[in-house]
């Protein structure tokens, strides 16, 4: 999704507006520009693609403005084209936006019917219309943005810049997350304190609804309505996170190889390993001995995480799970009871669909526990109960490790309200607790295959549909598989309950389709295996991953066998989670794709 970043400096600003935004390239985009004032007066660069060509725009035409703009944009309203990209300017100011402006039809039809001529297709250009339009009509600049700001509808963050004002940029945000950094003499926005980690961990968060004004020495903060209000400044943690590739060739290989140790970080956070207990940083909501369901809900593959917690919280817990995608949940007519449980799934914590769904429960009088990556993020702060993974930032757009911990947390809360509701004894937790401490040394050993299925990936890559099948938790493990391998490598991959597979997908069986069949040692394995036999008396490609010695057991012949370390059944997705990234990942690298920031995908997707 956009970034957003802005500087008053005291040099040249153009050098770390791109570097700031190299920082929030993990949001996904593809068109990027920047605007400065030079001598006083407007001036931009902008570029289709990745950030390199704006650098070379700059390259051959430098900036040299002490104050300035900047974006990277995910298309929405208009094609990821030059023209499109963001600033968007006029001979007043220069503005841009993350986020969309849901009435702009209209606004364009009565700015147009004033006289204006638009040259974009885009819905942030009459916010740049809207308030030169006030500044041509003799109002100062925070004037004609007060003025335009409650006219937009819809969920955005903006930041505009003016010309001739050396001092000044204007920030508002409605609905998409917008942080002012406070330095000596110099002041920044950005669309997160990542981005403006380099220069100052001192960060202001604005609010919904919220505007300000930055100068170099001082910031004023006020309300749509116009009203003067206070902000506090923060000390933000995000100086400390390390955002660098180390020793591997892509942000995502290096994710993939952080598991073990974020999965046991986030485990010792939610766990008394030594006492073989679950020990919650925070109390669960009182009555949850009373209740009878949880509301699960979440998007992409936060969503498949959600999926696989369902099985635990229904075997662990004894409590129904009604999960859904938020796009479809916000939009059915759930009924909700007050004093209910409603479990929001996020990593980035800013994803619009997952947030309208918090805020819905939360007026039908329900609880919200949120499971959360960044600490810092909108539903952190308006959710009861934060519950962190401690993946650290994932800067992959295609989500691995914050998934696994994802996992690991949605385990802990199963057992630990199976607990509180006196239907997991503890001999149970205790053995619970032991198969989840081994997780983290298993999804090690998992890592070890990566050669074998490096040369198995070129196989993949020749194939036009993959077919992934499961049983158990690991039918939502088959689903993420298969969005994995659609959208690093763009290769058609669909998942299926294995059970299922007689009821259609059976239909495509042929000697070119090759079927993934994640089946670790658990209860349903040999109903897994008569679906493999299915699948192989049809002359299908059967790549099985499972215990060393599974396909002998299911007595079928396989084209490639992942052997996975024998383990305990019950968290055997979390370390079954390994092959299947890598498989994607491997298939993807050796068609060349790019799998940090797969083709018209988002990391943190703003919009509905
Ligand atoms: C995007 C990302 C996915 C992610 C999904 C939900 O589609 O590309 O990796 O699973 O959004 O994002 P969230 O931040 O809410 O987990």
């Amino acid at each position: 999704m956009c970034g957003i970043v802005g500087i008053l400096g005291e040099g040249p600003v153009a050098p770390q507006i791109v570097d700031a935004l190299r920082r929030l390239e993990y949001r996904g985009y593809d068109s990027a520009g920047i605007a400065t004032l030079e001598g006083g007066r407007l001036a931009r660069r902008r570029a289709q693609g990745k950030l390199r060509n704006l650098e070379l725009k700059l390259d051959e035409s430098p900036l040299r403005g002490a104050i300035g703009i900047g974006h990277t944009r995910w298309a929405t309203h208009g094609r990821p084209t030059e023209n499109n990209a963001h600033p968007h300017a006029n001979r007043r100011l220069a503005v841009v936006h993350n986020g969309i402006i849901e009435n702009f039809r209209e606004l364009r039809d009565e700015l147009k019917a004033k006289g204006h001529g638009f040259a974009t297709e885009t819905d942030t250009e009459v916010v740049a219309h809207l308030v030169g339009d006030a500044i041509e009509a003799g109002r100062r600049p925070a004037e004609a943005v007060a003025s335009a700001l409650p006219r937009l509808k819809g969920a955005f963050a903006l930041a505009f810049l003016f010309n001739g004002e050396k001092d000044l940029l204007i920030g508002a945000c409605q609905g998409a997350p917008l942080a002012i950094g406070h330095g000596e003499g110099e002041m920044y926005l950005g669309s997160d304190a990542l981005a403006l980690a380099p220069f100052t961990d001192a960060i202001t968060y604005l609010e919904d609804g919220d505007w300000a004004l930055v100068r170099r020495r001082s910031v004023e903060f006020r309300r749509v309505s116009g009203e003067l209000i206070k902000r506090q400044k923060q000390r933000s943690q995000a100086g400390a996170l390390l955002v660098d590739r180390g020793n591997h060739r892509h942000f995502m290989a290096k994710e993939m190889h952080e598991q073990p140790e974020v999965v046991g970080r986030t485990l010792a956070h939610y766990l008394d390993m030594a006492a073989g207990e679950v020990r919650l940083p925070f109390a669960l909501p009182k009555n949850i001995g009373k209740l009878s369901r949880l509301t699960l809900v979440a998007c992409g593959t936060a969503y498949y995480a959600g999926l696989i917690g369902k099985y635990w919280f229904e075997r662990f817990a004894q409590l129904a799970v009604d999960i859904d995608v938020a796009s479809e949940f916000r939009y059915r007519d759930v009924p909700m009871q007050a004093g209910g449980l409603t479990i929001a799934v996020s990593q980035s914590g800013e994803t619009a669909d997952t947030l309208a769904c918090l805020r819905h429960a939360r007026r039908h009088g329900q609880r919200v526990l949120s499971i959360l990556n960044v600490a810092t993020s909108t539903m952190a702060r308006e959710s009861d109960i934060v519950a962190p993974t401690l993946a650290g930032p994932e800067i992959g757009v295609a989500s691995t490790k914050a998934f696994t911990c994802q996992l690991a947390v949605l385990a802990c809360l199963a057992m630990a309200m199976g607990r509180a509701r006196g239907v997991l004894d503890p001999q149970r937790e205790a053995e619970l607790v032991s198969q989840l401490i081994a997780v983290p040394g298993l999804m090690a050993e998992a890592l070890k295959r990566e050669h074998a299925i490096e040369l198995l990936a070129r196989d993949l890559a020749k194939s036009r549909d993959v077919l992934y099948l499961g049983r158990g938790t690991s039918f939502p493990l088959a689903l993420e598989g298969a969005l994995k391998l659609k959208e690093l490598s763009y290769i058609h991959a669909e998942g299926y309950a294995a059970g299922e597979l007689k009821h259609g997908p059976i239909a495509l069986i042929d000697e070119a389709l090759p079927v993934i069949v994640i089946a670790p040692s658990d209860p349903v394995r040999e109903k897994t295996a008569s679906n493999m036999q299915e699948v192989a008396a049809r002359g299908g490609r059967i790549i099985l991953i499972g215990e060393a010695g599974a396909a002998q057991e299911a007595q079928v012949e396989t084209m490639a066998t992942i052997a996975m370390p024998d383990m305990g059944a019950e968290f055997a997705a979390i370390p079954y989670a390994v092959p299947a990234q890598l498989i994607a990942y491997h298939t993807a690298v050796f068609m060349g794709k790019d799998v940090d920031q797969p083709r018209n995908l988002a990391k943190s997707v703003t919009v509905e």
